[in-house]
């Protein structure tokens, strides 16, 4: 089976994890030192606190914000869960706002009317978290202007971005912390982590103090200042995450080579995401029509090509549920079909994932509200 995602070890993971087991070290220790200062280096970031998931560094990040019941999170629709949960967590409300067409962000146009509506519903908007969704750049100038405009700061959520540039800047240069998941299936994997980059000094030190249950690392032992979490990264993940981190070109490299052979051979009527040049190749989705989506997925996996749909809304989950649902990112959950996109793939694989997706449709007719929808963007 061709596998939507797998994580690759192509330098030094093993001989990491052999040496931190033979130093009898598993918690916090020199690798997870070594991992942040290199990440922080990665990202051109002052500093990155590491932490046990990327839901741990989104939480941690509105922890340090102050983040509190009332206050409102602007967000994408569309994105997985724990961008929202993040929010919950403090209390908070995450107002989600509808994604562009094209990039698959959020849709900066519909920002405006967003704050207005949270106001008038009572909640206190305080900042906004993109999400750079497959390693898509959302707006950042855009959002960079709006936040200005109205006292907002930014949160960037990009746990499916490392390496991603946008104008020649790392995610977190416009924003106060940028935030990424090392989950198995991610670019770069440890199975379990995340990380919080930062410039800001005061975020920094509030994030390590949540982080290891309120107790900050200049703190006498056993003295809490707060109600804090144990989110801390184990030396074991570090020192995968290290590895993985020194062999990034060569990650990088061998997902460009997928998702260019992607972009070459698949039928050029078949709508997609646009990628700019310096996005991060998370992961390569096309649209298909709705109601032949699960019937492409059982089809490809007979012949071996896994695949995952889109997220649902956010606003269609039991914990988040808005009578709203915004339609583009209605219609992109229901439509989209991740295809395989990792560094292990040859471009035999690329070329057999796109045979199998030809001879098993998607079919060429849409429903009239698709094709509406595509005639309206041009797409049709
Ligand atoms: C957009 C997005 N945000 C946050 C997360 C949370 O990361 P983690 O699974 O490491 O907690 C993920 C993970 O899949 C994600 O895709």
């Amino acid at each position: 089976v061709i596998r939507v995602s797998q994580p690759v070890f192509l330098g030094n993971e093993a001989t990491y994890v052999a040496d931190a087991l033979a130093k009898g070290q598993l918690s916090q220790g020199e690798y997870v030192l070594r991992f942040e200062e290199a990440f922080a280096k990665f990202c051109s970031a002052k500093y990155a606190v590491s932490c046990n998931s990327g839901t741990a560094a989104l939480h941690l990040s509105m922890l340090a914000l102050g983040v509190k019941p009332g206050d409102a999170v602007l967000m994408p629709a569309l994105s997985y869960v724990a961008t929202a949960n993040a929010v919950a967590y403090c209390g908070g409300y995450p107002v989600f706002v509808d994604i562009d067409s094209k990039t698959w962000a959020i849709d900066v146009s519909k920002i405006e009317e967003a704050l207005l509506n949270a106001k008038v519903s009572g909640l206190k908007p305080v900042g906004i978290l993109p999400v750079h969704l497959f390693g898509v750049s959302a707006d950042m100038h855009e959002l960079n202007s709006i936040a200005k405009k109205h006292d907002l700061w930014l949160v960037e959520d990009a746990a499916q971005a490392h390496g991603m540039l946008y104008r020649g800047c790392a995610p977190g240069s416009f924003s106060k912390t940028a935030c990424y998941s090392f989950y198995a299936n991610k670019i770069l994997a440890c199975g379990e982590g995340g990380m919080l980059t930062t410039d800001d000094e005061l975020i920094a030190d509030l994030a390590q103090l949540y982080r290891g249950q309120g107790q900050h690392p200049a703190d006498a032992r056993y003295f809490h200042r707060v109600v804090g979490y144990n989110y801390r990264m184990t030396e074991l993940s570090a020192a995968i995450g290290l590895g993985q981190l020194e062999c990034y070109p060569e990650h990088v490299r061998r997902r460009k080579i997928v998702v260019e052979e992607y972009q070459r051979l698949i039928d050029e009527n078949l709508p997609r995401q646009e990628r700019p040049q310096d996005s991060a190749d998370w992961m390569f989705a096309v649209l298909v029509p709705s109601e032949d989506r699960d019937d492409i997925a059982e089809k490809l996996l007979i012949r071996g090509v896994e695949t995952r749909p889109v997220f649902p809304p956010l606003s269609t989950l039991p914990p988040h549920l808005e009578r709203f649902v915004p339609p583009v990112s209605y219609e992109i959950s229901h439509r989209g079909i991740c295809l395989p996109t990792h560094a292990g793939m040859s471009e035999i694989d690329v070329r057999y994932v796109v045979d199998s997706l030809k001879s098993v449709g998607p079919s060429p007719y849409y429903t009239a509200v698709e094709r509406f929808g595509m005639v309206a963007r041009g797409e049709w």
